[in-house]
């Protein structure tokens, strides 16, 4: 039997829902996202098709986790172009709150995890990830899932909120899905759509980049600093380019190595006139490029 999907604007409800599907042994899975879905979305929750009952997706563009200057307000949006995507991979419930439904006057409580906030997009997007965990934490507690469902694309924001799960005891698995990529290499993500023809070059260098990082890792080069120089050169000889950040870490402090121990990521930030794009690669893995 089809069961049309729900829309589901308030969060008492969406709890109401989800204490009644786990009281009757439904396991929920749980993609969060702010919207305007690619591949990278998807595949998130064709993931979480496979491993719940009941496949919860919440699009919020999340104004805490935005700075001031940020694209908040340009941030792309697109509700009925993504109900029928996420209709199209069998998700049971869009869970999409306003602005005032989720921070309601008087709101004044954040989650702040410490450490592994600190480093990469920490650095030039402060508060960033005070909104994210917040956020997420807000999220969780209307969805309940048991299982939610992640893109390491954004390593840190993984890392992070695995964290805070296990920091603040949170009964629900975090599941990390590997970077979903354009035919070039590029990194999907919804701000590509402000890239203009004569950009996408040069956003190509990332990919190009960590591609090149691979390669020298597997000649068995375990110098940090050889790497980064190398990449850093590379992209800087890309027009429109202004790298961010280019750092070698850790994956589970998230703080900088010199030397390629244990396991270790690869993360970028860089500016390709005013869109900031990511990307990393975690030295062993297989990268589609
Ligand atoms: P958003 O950027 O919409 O991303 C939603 C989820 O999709 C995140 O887990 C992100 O890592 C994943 N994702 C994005 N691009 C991907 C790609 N190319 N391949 C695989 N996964 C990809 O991340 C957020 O929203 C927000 O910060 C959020 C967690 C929803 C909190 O507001």
């Amino acid at each position: 039997m089809y069961v049309e999907m729900k829309i589901v604007r308030s969060v008492r409800e969406m709890q109401r829902m989800s204490e009644s599907l786990r009281n009757t042994g439904k396991i929920i899975s749980f993609v969060p996202t702010m919207g305007y879905f690619h591949e990278g979305h998807l595949s998130l929750m064709r993931e979480g098709r496979k491993r719940g009952d009941c496949l919860m997706v919440s699009i919020y563009v999340n104004p805490t986790q935005f700075g001031p200057g940020e694209d908040f307000e340009r941030y792309p949006r697109d509700f009925e172009r993504d109900r029928n995507l996420a209709d199209g991979v069998g998700v049971d419930v869009i869970f999409s709150p306003d602005d005032r439904e989720m921070y309601p006057e008087y709101y004044q409580t954040n989650v702040n995890v410490e450490r592994v906030t600190q480093n990469l997009c920490g650095l030039s997007r402060p508060g960033h990830f005070r909104g994210v965990t917040t956020v997420c934490a807000k999220l969780f507690n209307s969805v309940k899932p048991h299982v939610t469902i992640f893109g390491k694309k954004d390593f840190q924001q993984f890392v992070t909120i695995k964290r805070m799960v296990q920091d603040l005891n949170m009964d629900l698995e975090v599941v990390g899905m590997p970077t979903v990529r354009e035919a070039d290499g590029i990194a999907m993500s919804s701000r590509n759509v402000y890239l203009k023809a004569h950009e996408r070059e040069s956003a190509l260098s990332l990919s190009r980049s960590l591609k090149m990082a691979k390669g020298m890792y597997e000649k068995g080069e375990r110098n940090a600093r050889n790497i980064l120089e190398a990449v850093k050169k590379f992209i800087e000889e890309h027009p429109y380019t202004r790298i961010d950040y280019v750092k070698i870490c850790d994956t589970t402090t998230l703080e900088d190595v010199d030397h390629l121990q244990g396991e270790t990521v690869l993360a970028l930030a860089v500016r390709i006139d005013k869109t900031r794009l990511i990307d990393n690669y975690v030295f062993g893995d297989v990268l589609d490029i």
